[in-house]
Formats: C-alpha cells, sequence, structure tokens
C-alpha cells in the first residue's frame, strides 16, 4: 500500500520535472519555478533521486540575483495559463537583478538551508552530498545575509515581508485589516487560476486587486527594499517566515561546522540566531492567545489571529518548554477536535475561517510537514503522529490536492481536495514522510 503511494507520488513529480532542470508545483495553475515549493521538491527528489534534488536546488540558486535576493517565481520559459506574469513583474526594473532569467520582484520564505541539511542526512553518498553542498552553500547563506542587512529595518533579527505572496500563506485572513487600510485601483486583467480552479477556492478580484497594486509600488520604487519599507503599505514580521529563517540559520551552522572552517560565517550566523530568536519570542508571542502571531509593521502592532504559521515556531527550535507547550495546547484546543484532521491553515472557531479557500482555513501538506517535525523534536510524539497520518489519510482518499478540507465528514463536497492536482510538494512530502527513518 505505501509502496503503491509512493509510486504515485514519484509519478506526480516525474510528470512536473520540466526539461530546463526544475519542477513546476502543478500544471496549468503554477506553470514556472517557485522558491519554497521548489525546496520541498528537492527534499522528495533526495529520497529516490539525487541527482534530480541537486539539479532542483542549483536551477533555483542559479536565478539569485547579485545582492543574494532569491526570488519567489523564476520565469524559466513562457506561458500563457498564469497571471501575474514577468511582464507584469518586471524584475529587470533592479539594478541587480539576474540578468539571465526573468522573476518576480519578491521573494518567498527561505527553505534551502533546512533542504541542503535534509540532503545531507538522507544522501548514502556522504562524499559525494558534501561537494554540491561545499559548491553551494554560500549561496544560501548570502541569501540569509541579504534578509538581515536589507529587511530587518530594526536591526532586531526579524526580517519583513512587503506582500502576501512572500508569506506563502497568500489570502490569510489576517491579511483582511491590511486590505482595509488600502484602497487600490480596480485593476483589469485576466485571471487565469480561476480557469483552472473553482473560483470558491481561490482568492477574489478585489484581493488579487490589493496584490497587484502592492507590487505596482515596488516597481515604483524599483524594487529597492529601503524604499519599500518606507512606501509598501503592506510591511509585516510572519512568524513563519522568520521561524523558517532561524531553522534554516540553525542547518548552515551544522553544515558549516561539517565542512570546516568558514568561522566568519560561523559567527555572523551565531550572532543573529540569538538575535532572531530572543526577537521571535519577544515580539510575535501572543501570551493571551497562546500562540505566535504576525506584526503589523505599518500599525506598530500584532495582528491577533491564530493560524497554523501560529505554531511554526516548533520547526525552529526557538520556543522554551513553556511556549510549546502552550503552543500545543493551543493548537489542540482550537484546531484538534476529532471530527478534524490537523492543521486548518486558520482558526477553526474564528468567524473568517473558510475551510474551502485556500489559505482561509484547508489543510497544507507543507505546514503539517513542518509541524509534525516541529512536534516531534518537542516530544509530542502522539500529537505529532496524527499530523502524520492525517496528511497521509487526506492523500490517499482525495489525491495529491493542493489543500485540503479539515474537516472529516464535508457537508459541501465529496472530495475534499482543492486547489491544484497533482500537486508536488503534497507527493514530495508524502514520500519524506513515509521513507523517514523512524
Ligand atoms: C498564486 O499565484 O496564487 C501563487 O501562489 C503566488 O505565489
Amino acid at each position: 500500500m505505501q509502496e503503491q503511494l509512493i509510486q504515485r507520488a514519484i509519478t506526480v513529480l516525474e510528470n512536473n520535472f520540466q526539461k530546463g532542470g526544475f519542477t513546476i508545483p502543478s500544471k496549468g495553475l503554477y506553470p514556472f519555478q517557485w522558491k519554497w515549493d521548489s525546496g520541498f521538491i528537492a527534499l522528495g527528489f533526495a529520497h529516490y533521486n539525487m541527482k534530480r534534488a541537486k539539479k532542483e536546488i542549483e536551477t533555483l540558486l542559479d536565478a539569485q540575483w547579485e545582492n543574494g535576493f532569491i526570488p519567489h517565481i523564476i520565469f524559466h520559459t513562457d506561458s500563457d495559463t498564469y497571471f501575474p506574469g514577468p511582464d507584469f513583474h518586471q524584475s529587470s526594473l533592479h539594478p541587480q537583478a539576474s540578468k539571465k532569467v526573468r522573476s518576480t520582484g519578491m521573494t518567498q520564505p527561505p527553505v534551502f538551508g533546512f533542504i541542503l541539511q535534509k540532503l545531507y542526512e538522507i544522501a548514502e553518498d556522504k562524499e559525494d552530498i558534501l561537494k554540491f553542498i561545499r559548491t553551494h552553500i554560500d549561496k544560501v547563506y548570502d541569501n540569509h545575509v541579504y534578509f538581515y542587512e536589507n529587511r530587518d529595518i530594526n536591526d532586531e533579527g526579524l526580517v519583513y515581508i512587503y506582500h502576501n505572496w512572500e508569506s506563502g500563506t497568500d489570502n490569510s485572513p489576517m491579511w483582511d485589516d491590511i486590505w482595509e487600510t488600502m484602497n487600490p485601483p480596480e485593476y483589469t486583467f485576466e485571471r487565469r487560476d480561476t480557469s483552472h480552479v473553482d473560483p470558491a477556492q481561490r482568492p477574489s478580484k478585489r484581493e488579487y486587486d490589493h496584490y497587484l497594486y502592492i507590487i505596482d509600488i515596488a516597481k515604483k520604487y524599483l524594487y529597492d527594499d529601503t524604499k519599500i519599507a518606507e512606501h509598501s503599505p503592506f510591511l509585516v514580521q510572519d512568524p513563519l517566515f522568520n521561524a523558517i529563517l532561524i531553522k534554516s540559520n540553525s542547518a548552515l551552522i551544522q553544515l558549516y561546522k561539517v565542512l570546516g572552517g568558514n568561522e566568519d560565517k560561523l559567527s555572523y550566523l551565531n550572532e543573529q540566531q540569538i538575535k532572531s530568536k530572543k526577537t521571535l519570542n519577544d515580539k510575535l508571542y501572543n501570551d493571551e492567545l497562546g500562540a505566535y502571531v504576525h506584526y503589523d509593521l505599518r500599525k506598530n502592532m500584532q495582528i491577533p489571529y491564530i493560524s497554523s504559521s501560529s505554531f511554526s515556531p516548533l520547526f525552529s527550535g526557538a520556543p522554551d518548554k513553556e511556549k510549546a507547550e502552550r503552543l500545543v495546547n493551543t493548537m489542540m484546543t482550537k484546531f484538534g477536535d476529532e471530527d478534524r484532521y490537523l492543521c486548518a491553515s486558520f482558526d477553526p472557531t474564528h468567524e473568517r475561517f473558510d475551510p474551502r479557500k485556500y489559505w482561509r482555513g484547508p489543510v497544507w501538506i507543507n505546514l503539517n510537514w513542518m509541524l509534525y517535525n516541529g512536534l516531534k523534536n518537542y516530544g509530542y510524539q502522539e500529537i505529532a503522529d496524527r499530523v502524520k497520518n492525517d496528511s497521509l489519510q487526506l492523500i490517499e482518499k482525495y489525491g495529491f490536492f493542493e489543500y485540503f478540507d479539515s474537516r472529516k465528514s464535508n457537508p459541501d463536497s465529496e472530495n475534499s481536495g482543492y486547489g491544484g492536482d497533482n500537486f508536488s510538494w503534497s507527493a514530495a512530502l508524502l514520500i519524506d514522510f513515509l521513507k523517514e527513518k523512524t
């Protein structure tokens, strides 16, 4: 049974692999290379084709800008099935953008540190993988330096995101309060996503107006980080983004130790890491909610909503035992009913929860994978196992979808798998779940 599932997952990945040496998240809906997707996809490949895993990472890192920035979408090819494409984003406005390939001018969570470490753990030929890591690790390091030097405007160890698409949790209800502070023009454009997926499962047209408007502002300032920090109506410190940065810092520290030397890089990373962990705990933890939350740098206040991102610091190792216990408690009280799969992307007890709409409620396999690993590291093995088994059940029952309804009995539909089908990271992370050495 497990072997069959793995074979099906491999077929998904193989079908999404492109001649250019990268893997699309899902045909039609996402026809290019996405930054954090690519990391999770490489992890899936690593279990059965290390050469492919290395290629995926190499192709992505090859699109890095001169300032260390790595974009969220790399437009390796032309495709008219996606909007907004390269002509809208115009990455070349930034003087240090890649001259080789077009991209967006925004980024996504920095997963590559911990992905390199996973590859090192999985690889049978350690010498070969260390050779690969030695060649590429500085690019990942440069990306972290880019974040700390350009996006940590208070020099406190937390980096900002200036667009909801940078968070990865694109249309989460926590952005609604920010949309209320904006009044973007009504753009005229042809949506492509809703020709692939039921519009009930995607963001609204008005939300897209906000998304496009923020990009237009960033373009007006030629994607200059300092100017974006001054002018973007969206400026947020995200617990998920920063937890992933912290996790990847730890991974880089461990890998540099294995490689030897690199004392200056190690001391830079160690110094940032202490600051980042401290501020994550001081600034993004909300004691009343028993959860980490987002921080709105425009209003200088926390955005007090609980989402699956709220528990992601478990993955980073930053919470102490007491905070971890509170987090698990909050998660199980609000998200953990027996009639629900773990873990909904937004608080199911909140009025803004929508079980079908993208990041407003559905379960996502990559968040589950991070939560599983975080819970396990803190010793919550039983709950971790539930997260893993729920992920496997959802995929087995409904297929390799992009996201899933968290309700075990779903009155709306027989198929609780939503969004893109044959979705690469659902396949890749299922492989990692099933191949895990316990
Ligand atoms: C989309 O188009 O919805 C993508 O998730 C943006 O990254």
